[in-house]
């Protein structure tokens, strides 16, 4: 799993405990999963369709820094399945995992649309190949 991303947890991310609000993480991986399929679907008209349970396992506090992990589990025809993590940076210890996020590919119609994608591709890759 590649952990892309990294959050400072500040007051506004707390809960009544003191602890990081779990809304807030949730946000945080639905746009995680958003970009990532994004730039892997090259669509902007990505959205999400389903999550699978969420594990809330530990937790965060203020000043913590956490960082988010995203895995392919599936390319589907206008679907791509992704596993995601958050944990905290310093320690590694996970905060909440989700198994199955489903995000759908759109055509211009707001309707599924095959996106053609089989296997992970990279950025740097595809403008090599322009070059
Ligand atoms: C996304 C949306 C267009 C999909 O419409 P749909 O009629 O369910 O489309 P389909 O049945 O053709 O499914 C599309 C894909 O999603 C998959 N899928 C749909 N529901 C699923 C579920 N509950 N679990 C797993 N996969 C699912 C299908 O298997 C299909 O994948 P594939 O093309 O790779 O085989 C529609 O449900 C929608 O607009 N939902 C709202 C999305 C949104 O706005 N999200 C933001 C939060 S509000």
């Amino acid at each position: 799993m590649r952990f892309h991303t990294r959050k400072w947890v500040k007051p506004e991310d707390l809960n009544a405990n003191n602890t990081l609000f779990g809304g807030r993480v949730l946000a945080w991986i639905d746009e995680e999963c958003a970009l990532y399929s994004i730039i892997q679907l090259e669509n902007k008209k990505v959205v999400t369709k389903y999550m699978s349970e969420i594990n809330f396992m530990s937790t965060a506090e203020k000043g913590d820094i956490i960082e988010i992990g995203i895995e392919v589990v599936k390319f589907g025809k206008s679907s791509l399945t992704l596993n995601c993590e958050v944990r905290n940076k310093m320690n590694h210890e996970t905060i909440v995992t989700v198994d199955n996020i489903i995000m759908v590919n759109l055509g211009e119609d707001g309707k599924p649309l095959s996106h053609n994608k089989t296997k992970i591709e990279y950025v740097k890759d595809r403008l090599a190949a322009q070059s």
